[in-house]
């Protein structure tokens, strides 16, 4: 079986809810893939795709300048959904006309009305809620459309072409506030394209598995296991596929959040007997860091320090053959317009060099979002709390100490921290916040304690709630469990007589400290 025979694909013209699109259409387990709108028609055709999105994007489609799809794609017989931009750019194409909004222009929660007998719009709501944004309307249909649905100030809200199987919305159906938005994206998808729901994780697990078999033969691979999500999963599925051919390095740097060594050694030593090999180098990377406190120093000295444990601990293995990475889509995605797709480096902490002398990568989530591969993990049998844990930075806790480091100092971040996930994990917070950690502010206060003067250390609290954490918002976390973290941490952890919570959002700040 082939789960991917079934592809659809997502044309980026640089909108800002392309991955969200892709992510909706394989929430109705078809599989897509994101490609650039410079796609040629032939590459479409050799790509043997069930179907096309067009994403929404910033530009006009009567602007020249703007991003055009090669409109020979047209005319293989594959059917066609246009969104914002996407559906504006279709328009314009096909030989219909598209105008500035003049006047109120639509931006919201938009009343929108749906001819029920056209195949987008099959079995929904007669009215519902879509959510809009755009400068631009459709206002003459291209030759073989009709309309089929209508707002208030969108005359042309949605368009179909039934013979061709083109369909444009003006509205955004992948976004949660269009209220039956994954119905018409389902209609798409199933009665449109003809596409069947075969892509799902257990199968997705079943096939990676015996792929890499295949792949992998009686060769051996190494792992740089992070006990993060990612590599988690990529290393567990290469474990089910080569057993003990597969060996994982987990240099523990020391600036791990409390127990969270242990518990990485156990799930994957106990659990799942892998060949794993803890690197004790707490000492090594405080050495380095000692009297170092400005942040880029610290993440270069912990990234650069990480590589030269590894690559020791490596050689000690004699020859390996390929080196397996946790990579996920997002980071191969190919970006539509502009630079819209550029990875942080900083986030590549733990990315190994590729000339160590392997014979290649072995990337199983390549094709994977964030959700799915929490998913596999969970198919794969990875206890919860890791497979759903927030992210934690590479450089660890270093980058929430400010100022340099000392062990003292980690042992305050890291109380203060076990407390505050405590406390977000009893009252149910945990679920509902993407990121929270405590920071070692640096700066000290005068408090009182008994009866005593006391001159101590800050912790700041730190809650963001995002969905891809390049803006994030302060989390509104209720009184009483600040309330509660704030009294525990001052009476728990010595050395601290004071609590803040920090409330600015990103931008301007940013979601660490450091
Ligand atoms: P910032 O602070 O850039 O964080 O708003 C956004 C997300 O990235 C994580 N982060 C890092 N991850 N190495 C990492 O692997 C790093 O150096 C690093 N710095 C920030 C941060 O925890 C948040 O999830």
């Amino acid at each position: 079986m082939d789960i991917k025979n079934q592809t659809v694909l997502i044309m980026d013209f640089g909108g800002q809810y392309t991955q969200l699109i892709a992510r909706r259409v394989r929430e109705c387990n078809v599989y897509c893939e994101i490609k650039s709108y410079k796609i040629t028609a032939q590459e479409i055709k050799d790509g043997g795709y069930m179907g096309i999105i067009f994403t929404g994007g910033p530009n006009s489609a009567y602007d020249d300048n703007g991003p055009k799809c090669d409109p020979k794609l047209f005319e293989l017989g594959i059917p066609v959904l246009g969104i914002c931009y996407g559906a504006q750019l279709m328009a314009q194409t096909l030989g219909g006309k598209v105008v500035p909004v003049e006047g109120s222009r639509e931006y919201g929660k938009t009343e929108v009305e749906f001819n029920t007998s056209s195949l987008l719009f099959h079995a929904a709501d007669k009215e519902n809620i879509c959510w809009m944004s755009h400068t631009d309307r459709i206002e003459e249909l291209p030759h073989g459309f009709k309309t089929t649905a209508i707002s208030m100030d969108c005359p042309i809200a949605a368009m179909e072409d039934i013979k061709r199987n083109f369909f444009a919305v003006q509205f955004h159906p992948e976004v949660q506030h269009t209220v039956e938005g994954m119905l018409y994206l389902r209609n798409f998808l199933y009665n449109a394209c003809m596409c069947t729901a075969n892509w799902r994780m257990d199968d997705f697990v079943k096939e990676t598995i015996a792929s890499l078999k295949k792949q992998i033969g009686d060769k051996k691979v190494l792992c740089a296991l992070s006990g993060g999500v990612d590599s988690s999963v990529a290393a567990l599925l290469v474990h089910k596929a080569i057993g003990k051919q597969l060996t994982c390095i987990f240099v523990d740097h020391g600036l791990l959040r409390k127990d969270e060594g242990d518990q990485v050694e156990k799930v994957f030593k106990q659990q799942f007997d892998m060949n794993l090999i803890r690197v004790n180098a707490q000492e090594r990377f405080l050495t380095k860091l000692a009297g170092v406190s400005e942040p880029e120093r610290k993440r270069k000295i912990i990234g650069e320090e990480f590589i030269r444990v590894f690559e020791e601990e490596s050689a000690k293995l004699g020859k390996m053959d390929y080196l397996c990475q946790g990579t996920i889509y997002p980071d191969v995605v190919e970006s539509g317009v502009g630079e819209s797709a550029v990875i942080k480096s900083h986030h590549n902490v733990g990315g190994l060099p590729e000339d160590i002398g392997f014979e290649g990568i072995i990337e199983p989530l390549r094709d994977l979002f964030k959700d799915e591969v929490r998913r596999a993990g969970l198919e794969l049998g990875i206890p919860e709390f890791l497979v759903m844990r927030q992210p934690f930075p590479g450089p660890g806790l270093a980058i929430r100490i400010m100022g340099d480091i000392t062990e003292e100092k980690l042992e305050i971040v890291r109380e203060a921290d076990a407390i505050m996930r405590e406390e977000f994990a009893k009252s149910g917070l945990d679920k509902q916040v993407n990121q929270y950690f405590a920071v070692l502010t640096g700066v000290r206060s005068v408090g009182v304690m008994g009866d005593g003067r006391t001159y101590d250390n800050t912790i700041a609290l730190r809650a963001v709630t995002t969905s891809d954490f390049m803006t994030a918002d302060w989390a509104r976390v209720p009184y009483d469990v600040l309330e509660k973290v704030s009294n525990r941490i001052v009476n728990e952890v010595d050395n601290v007589n004071r609590v803040v919570y920090d409330i600015t959002s990103k931008p301007p700040a940013t979601v660490e400290w450091e």
